[in-house]
């Protein structure tokens, strides 16, 4: 069997236990932070209990309680949550290696931006995951680590620079979901080296008789707080990849850095809604954010030599920059199947894609990598005419 159908297997087996597995983790990790902006008082005055809450789900009613430190006694099961943020974070490690270091030529490299050998790529690229987690967590546990105004603002600034070193370094696609696989390495990272090894230290003194130390609890929450807000601008950032028009911008670390706000924004109003409030301003300016990229972003019409192109040129165009992926059984090696189906053979299955190839085209996002050294004038050529109708006669 042939190696690239195997991988387009491996890509696609990966990506469903990785959303199944996103979906479990996030559900509960947006459940628990809810629950405890919606905790009130105890009715019944247990000293230890800092906040109940009344829920109906699913046909029945709810009662939990939060402990201020620990029950009394440690109770026989005790669920714990973790293998949903551990397998999100291996199945979308090896999703990233399967696509963005395997075909680091293809996914990772565009040399428009930096021409870099892939190997040096996959290099940086690991080095910056590691140390995104590492110099995070060196933050946190600083001086300033409980200082979340002051961390925030480094944190904000920060990310800023790595989206900016990121869409200079590698191609857009590969850039964005560069910074999603830190982003995401960190909240997992979170879950495996603060908050579980934190609880663990808790569970182990209770069984020793002693009261567990309130230091675990507070790092455990700030660190799950932080994982919050992340949340929402990595899921836009790995849908990322369908809308070229985002990563292919010229301005893409702006943009990045824009969505992800809008996503933070968004989170914090569900937040404070959960306390009680309701601070509209809040999603309202996070669709401002959004207009407004959408406004600046939009590409500019063509002007001048606009002339439509006879067929047969579209077709010698499309023959030499994309066929050699785009056809039913692809030369271009790394290829098993036409991707996404697209298929622009015969002057039929040309003008049927013209629409997406619009898209595709002007925004610079085929070929991939600009990996079939397709010239702008060329761009133009195909351009100009989807815009006549696309007409193959
Ligand atoms: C090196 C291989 C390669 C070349 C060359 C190539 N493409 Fe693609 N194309 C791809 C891949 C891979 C995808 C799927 C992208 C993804 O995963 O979203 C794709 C997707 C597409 C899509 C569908 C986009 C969507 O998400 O619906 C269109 C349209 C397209 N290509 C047009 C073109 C055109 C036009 C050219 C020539 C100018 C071209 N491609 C050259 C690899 C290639």
């Amino acid at each position: 069997m042939d190696a690239a159908y195997l991988s387009e297997w491996a890509n696609l087996l990966l990506r469903w236990l990785h959303v199944i597995t996103g979906i479990a983790w996030i559900g509960t990790s947006f459940y628990f932070i809810g629950l405890d902006n919606q905790l009130e008082r105890p009715a019944d005055g247990n000293p230890r209990v800092a906040g109940e809450q009344w829920s109906i789900h699913g046909g029945g009613f709810y009662h939990k309680q939060k402990y201020l430190l620990a029950p009394e006694r440690l109770p026989e099961t005790l669920h714990w949550f973790k293998w949903e943020a551990y397998w999100t974070w291996l199945s979308g490690f090896a999703l990233f290696v399967l696509i963005y270091w395997v075909q680091a030529s293809t996914y990772l490299v565009d040399p428009a931006v930096l021409d870099i050998a892939p190997w040096l790529a996959v290099a940086l690229s690991a080095a910056m995951l590691a140390g995104g987690w590492v110099g995070y967590d060196l933050l946190c546990r600083s001086r300033h680590g409980e200082n979340e105004a002051l961390l925030g603002a480094i944190g904000a600034a920060t990310l800023a620079v790595v989206a900016f070193v990121a869409c200079h370094v590698f191609g857009g696609r590969g850039a964005f979901l560069q910074v999603g696989a830190m982003t995401g390495t960190i909240m997992v990272a979170n879950v495996a080296m603060v908050i579980i090894p934190g609880q663990r230290k808790m569970v182990e003194a209770m069984k020793r008789g002693d009261a567990p130390d309130p230091k675990y609890g507070r790092w455990g929450k700030q660190r799950s707080v932080h994982n919050t807000y992340l949340t929402l601008p990595v899921i836009f950032i790995m849908i990322s990849p369908h809308y070229p028009m985002t990563y292919q911008s010229r301005w893409n670390w702006l943009v990045l850095l824009a969505v992800g706000l809008s996503g933070a924004l968004v989170r914090q109003y569900f937040v404070l809604r959960q306390k009680g409030a309701n601070p509209v301003w809040l999603p309202a300016g996070a669709a401002a954010v959004v207009a407004l990229l959408v406004w600046t972003g939009a590409p500019e019409r063509p002007t001048g030599a606009a002339e439509a192109p006879p067929f047969a040129e579209v077709q010698t165009i499309v023959a030499s920059r994309c066929v050699s992926c785009h056809a039913a059984r692809p030369t271009q090696e790394g290829f098993a199947a036409p991707p996404k189906g697209v298929v622009m053979e015969t002057p039929q299955q040309i003008r049927r894609w013209a629409a997406a190839m619009r898209q595709q085209v002007q925004t610079e996002a085929m070929p991939p990598g600009n990996l079939t050294d397709i010239t702008p004038a060329e761009r133009g050529r195909l351009l100009a005419w989807v815009a006549a109708g696309a007409p193959v006669e």
